[in-house]
């Protein structure tokens, strides 16, 4: 039995394909695991939706995901981790839940006495999880920002609409901050065009990194490591079947990888 859930697969979830910016961290270290990645691009974007909603939806993958046998499941999503993981964690005990979070700590800890820009959806900066983390770690140099749309924009990958999106919302910080968050899933898929706007060095922090060590010490500590010596299956499913989605995430997948 226990063989058995060693060799099950991680469920991976966000509000679409913006996860994939999680997923192609984690598999870099976890590379012989088997994945589920779970795309519900039908209720995207999550940003601005009620935390009831949020919950409804997020139970409803997890469940999903539970089917399918997954010994672990990842929320890969900001705005999910912000408003469910609490809930998911007391009802599930006992399967691990990793949820990531905009990366401020590392802001505190790497690069406090800088100019910082957080950018996350309305869900995530209005949460109270994150203004737990925002009060601990303040370093009186920030500037939160909701970036209503921007996932939406980013999950239809029209390149003028980000460009257009980037330069009318952020161009005002243009050579003022030094630090970026990205606090939300989707946007390191747009760094470099976000870099373009806002010019200089600016240096980004994401949160992908420290959930992955996370995921790998939980899946230690649970025994539930796969010892599989070969590359593990990747698996995608989106909520609308949309073929171009599957397409647009192998691809991102396989660009990290060159
Ligand atoms: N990718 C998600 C996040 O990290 C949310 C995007 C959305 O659906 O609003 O917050």
């Amino acid at each position: 039995m226990q063989e058995e859930t060693r060799e099950g697969k991680i469920g991976i979830f966000d509000s679409g394909i913006g996860g994939v910016t999680v997923l192609r961290e984690i598999i870099k270290i976890l590379p012989n695991e088997k994945y589920i990645y779970y795309s519900d691009s039908k209720n995207n974007p999550y940003g601005d939706k009620s935390k009831e909603k949020i919950i409804e939806r997020c139970e409803e993958i997890f469940r999903f995901l539970l089917e399918r046998k997954c010994k672990a499941v990842v929320i890969a999503c900001n705005t999910a981790s912000a408003v469910a993981a609490g809930y998911l964690r007391e009802k599930y005990k006992d399967v691990p839940i990793i949820a990531i979070e905009p990366a401020y700590k590392m802001v505190h800890d790497y690069s406090y006495d800088k100019e910082t820009l957080v950018m996350a959806t309305k869900g995530t900066i209005e949460s109270e999880k994150f203004n737990l983390l925002y009060r601990k770690y303040d370093n009186h140099k920030t500037t939160l920002l909701e970036c209503v749309g921007l996932a939406d924009v980013i999950e239809e990958g029209n390149e003028d609409k980000i460009k257009n999106y980037l330069e009318k919302n952020i161009g005002e910080y243009k050579g003022k901050v030094e630090n970026v968050v990205l606090g939300c899933t989707h946007y390191p898929l747009v760094q470099k065009e976000i870099g373009q706007v806002l010019g200089g060095n600016v240096r980004f922090f994401n949160g992908a990194s420290r959930l992955t060590v996370h995921l790998k010490d939980v899946l230690e500590e649970n025994n539930l490591l796969s010892e599989r010596q070969k590359q593990g299956k990747i698996e995608f499913i989106d909520s609308l079947g949309k073929r171009e989605k599957e397409e647009r995430f192998y691809k991102f997948l396989e660009e990290e990888k060159l």
